[in-house]
């Protein structure tokens, strides 16, 4: 087999994968490659995999299956194919003999060898690593470039909470923080190549912590203050949060910094007590609500976030009535939702007490029409009001266009725009997932 020329990078799962793809992507440009337009016209395919939940693996298995399929019907040549990812960190020797046409699987923390492991496979061979030392791989990625106005900026990676449910302790490792100043080019080089937004991304986002430039101790606070000071940066998010690792600086600076976006992504993942403690969350039901308020004293418009698991091993009616309770309570504008999957290796997966499918595809369903009243209230309560709409994409009709308000909702608006302007939009009409807007004046981006 020749070396590959030309690349397909598929993402599943997590923002954190899309930052790794596009990494991926770099990295495969660097050494003289070019991104295909189409999967099918690849000679490297890169599935970029979550093990989260069942259902994200077993999707994996079915694309590698399809490409062969695909590859042979079209004239007998297979792609390579390459596996990474959390899939690929926790069953590796399992994909390489259920799937001879995988040829390379890489792991989360060593896709810098991506290149090096396609060239040895593209000898012949097959080409393996999921080793975990993440300090190596940042150093050795190719610089940022180009970017698009919404960026995504992997600050903090692992977990240590060991939340019984998740297996990401087990594939992305203990919680590490990239250095201060590494952070601070990289986003630079971000603004420099086009963005407007930038996203700070991490498992555990809000525990990072690193060293100012002068050597001070600093929580997330200070990377984003510092961000803050990049001129042409007119947008910060970040996410995931866990309730515990939500400090009085981070909620300070939600009242002080006004490029902090006012939106907090917060999973709670369920409203009984019993089964919080269950899941090893560490938090309670009055905690965190009482965080909720102490961030709403400082920043009373935010929009709050959140993830829910139903079933969860021992569940009861009662428990997971208790979620609708905290769903009322909380007031969410937007959240994701999920059944229980049971991952191999986790504590949860071994309880007593699993729910049948049937009562967890009924609880999600009540659950899921409870978030979209919720999601509605919070959209309806923003008509009336002006905001900055970044555009990020065209709309499904012409001249029409899509971005994103500053409380992450999906605006359409129709006029003279561009993908990456900042527009005054006032929002007129409003849905469960997104709101009519009408254009009030250009801002120059
Ligand atoms: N089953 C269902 N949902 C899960 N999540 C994590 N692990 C599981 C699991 N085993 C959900 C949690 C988490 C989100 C990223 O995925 O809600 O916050
Ligand atoms: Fe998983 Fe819990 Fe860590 Fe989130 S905090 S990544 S749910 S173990």
């Amino acid at each position: 087999m020749t070396a590959p020329q030309t690349f397909h990078i598929k993402s599943f799962g997590c923002q954190m994968n899309v930052y790794d793809g596009e990494r991926m992507a770099e990295l495969l440009v660097a050494q003289g490659m070019s991104a295909a337009a189409e999967r099918a016209d690849a000679d490297l395919v890169v599935l970029n995999t979550c093990h989260i939940r069942e259902k994200a693996v077993e999707r994996v298995y079915s694309d590698i299956g399809r490409i062969v399929k695909d590859g042979r019907r079209e004239g007998g040549s297979v792609p390579l194919v390459a596996v990474a990812g959390c899939v690929a960190q926790a069953e590796g020797a399992e994909i390489m003999a259920r799937a001879p046409a995988v040829r390379v699987v890489v792991g989360p923390q060593a896709y810098h060898r991506l290149p090096e492991l396609v060239a040895a496979a593209a000898q012949g061979g097959r080409a393996t690593d999921t080793d975990m030392p993440a300090e190596a791989k940042f150093a050795a990625l190719p610089k940022r470039r180009r970017s698009g106005p919404s960026a995504f900026l992997t600050v903090q990676e692992g977990c240590d909470k060991f939340c019984t449910y998740c297996v990401v302790p087990y594939t992305r490792g203990a919680e590490l923080s990239r250095p201060y100043g590494d952070l601070v080019e990289e986003a630079q080089a971000l603004v420099d190549g086009g963005a407007l937004e930038i996203t700070l991304l991490g498992q555990n986002v809000n525990a990072w912590s690193g060293e100012d430039g002068t050597g001070r101790a600093t929580g997330l606070d200070g990377l984003i203050r510092a961000l803050a000071d990049i001129p042409a940066l007119a947008r910060i998010r970040y996410t995931t949060s866990h309730p515990t690792d939500m400090s009085d600086a981070l909620i300070a600076a939600h009242g002080e910094v006004e490029k902090l976006m006012p939106f907090l992504h917060l999973p709670v993942q369920s409203g009984s007590d019993r089964v919080l403690k269950a899941m090893n969350r560490s938090h309670s039901v009055a905690s965190y609500l009482a965080l909720l308020d102490r961030v709403r004293a400082v920043r009373p418009d935010i929009a709050l976030s959140g993830d829910f698991i139903v079933g969860f091993p021992g569940e009861t009616e009662a428990e997971f009535a208790e979620t609708l309770t905290l769903v009322e309570a909380a007031g969410y504008a937007q959240a994701f939702s999920f059944k229980y999957s049971p991952r191999p290796g986790t504590p949860a997966a071994t309880m007593d007490g699993q729910v049948v499918p049937a009562v967890m595809d009924e609880r999600l369903q009540r659950l899921q029409a409870a978030l979209q009243r919720s999601s509605l209230a919070f959209n309806q309560s923003s008509v009336g009001r002006t905001c900055q709409v970044l555009v990020d994409r065209h709309g499904r009709k012409p001249g029409q266009w899509l971005g994103k308000s500053p409380w992450l909702q999906s605006v359409y608006f129709e006029g003279n725009s561009a993908i990456g302007d900042l527009v005054d939009v006032e929002l007129i009409e409003a849905g469960p997932n997104s709101l009519a807007g009408k254009i009030v004046e250009r801002v120059p981006a």
